[in-house]
């Protein structure tokens, strides 16, 4: 099984477990015999949920603390291993309308965490969880690590702040660091209540409940990742000693514009309607426009490729969201 050997009877801790992509890791991780600690503040507006862990209970300890808890983060760290630094304010609108918020979490936050592990837990591995919208609005398609840095919103500014926290830790105090820029990630367990996560997630929430959704603009390209292939490449990521203090992108399927993407899901679906509306103006000022990855750089160094392709990973979600919709919303 990949990875056994670096992860069976390690200690992993996981901020952000309880998220969408935390909950898959931890329990691709549980699976790997690993011992698995997920620190997550459960705070509504974002995607931890509980049942995201469904079936792990007994396997992982939970515990429900805040990032910003300096005191938490020092006790936490102690004794890990692995570090998968998840844990973040993701919705771009909430991090324009409550700027400070998303300061303290993706940020500050990350001082504290970093900090933490300097003092108590220096072997530690920690892989960062970061975002492409660093990037802002594309200059050239596909986007590589080198494309200049220009984030669109107050999210975009702080994860930066966040991941170059994690490489300055590595440069000056030789923290094993290493940061993975995602792009959209889906698949069972994000969050579809509304749109805070992904608008993809609101998609789906109201195609399972038969009425129609709304594709804005429509033209815009992006790219996915399947959260199998996302667990894939922070796994392998932790697991290598050679790309520590680097940054790289994680990609996924060729590129569609929102419009075959609604096309797509409603294929996958069996049915469904859409009506394609202008942006909301709010929204309109931090879109970034045409947006996909260039990931031969973790592919040269890890071998990592996406492998679910989209149609798959789109059937794998909505199979999932027709169980247990009811979980989520
Ligand atoms: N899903 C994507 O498409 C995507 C894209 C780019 C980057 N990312 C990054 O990946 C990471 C995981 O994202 P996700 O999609 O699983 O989102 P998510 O919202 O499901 O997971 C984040 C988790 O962090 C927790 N959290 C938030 N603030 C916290 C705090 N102060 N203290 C403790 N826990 C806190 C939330 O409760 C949530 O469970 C995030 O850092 C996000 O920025 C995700």
């Amino acid at each position: 099984m990949l990875h056994k050997e670096s992860f069976a009877g390690r200690k992993v801790l996981i901020t952000g477990g309880l998220g969408f992509i935390g909950s898959n890791l931890a329990r691709r991780l549980v699976q790997l015999k690993a011992q698995v600690t997920l620190v997550d503040s459960l705070i509504p507006e974002y995607g931890g949920n509980l049942f995201n862990i469904a079936g792990l209970e007994d396997s992982v300890r939970v515990n429900i603390s805040d990032v910003r808890d300096e005191h938490s983060m020092r006790y936490l760290v102690q004794g890990q291993d692995y570090l998968f630094n998840l844990a973040g304010q993701t919705s771009h609108l909430d991090s324009m309308q409550d700027p400070l918020t998303d300061l303290e979490i993706n940020a500050k936050a990350q001082l504290f965490i970093l900090e933490a592990c300097r003092k108590f837990a220096p072997e530690i591995k920690i892989v960062f969880a970061s975002t492409r919208q660093v990037y802002g609005k594309p200059e050239y398609l596909p986007v590589d690590e080198k494309h200049p840095l220009r984030p669109v919103d107050v999210n975009g500014v702080n994860k930066l702040a966040g991941e170059w926290y994690h490489i300055l830790y590595k440069d000056v105090h030789g923290i094993k660091t290493c940061v993975l820029r995602l792009t959209n990630t889906i698949g069972p367990g994000m969050r579809v209540k509304d749109a805070r996560q992904t608008f993809l997630g609101v998609w789906i929430r109201l195609l399972m409940e038969g009425k129609p959704f709304e594709v804005w603009n429509g033209n815009q390209l992006r790219d996915f990742t399947y959260v199998d292939d996302a667990v894939d490449a922070f796994l392998m990521t932790a697991a290598s000693d050679q790309i520590n203090g680097e940054t790289m992108n994680l990609g996924g399927s060729p590129s569609v514009s929102l419009k075959e993407l609604a096309e797509l899901l409603i294929k996958v679906n069996g049915s469904g309607e859409y009506t394609v509306k202008d942006f909301p103006t709010e929204r309109k000022q931090i879109d970034i426009g045409d947006y996909y990855t260039d990931f031969n750089l973790i592919r040269r160094r890890l071998g990592w490729e996406p492998k679910v392709p989209l149609n798959e990973a789109l059937r794998r979600t909505l199979d999932y969201y027709r169980k247990h919709l009811d979980k989520y919303v």
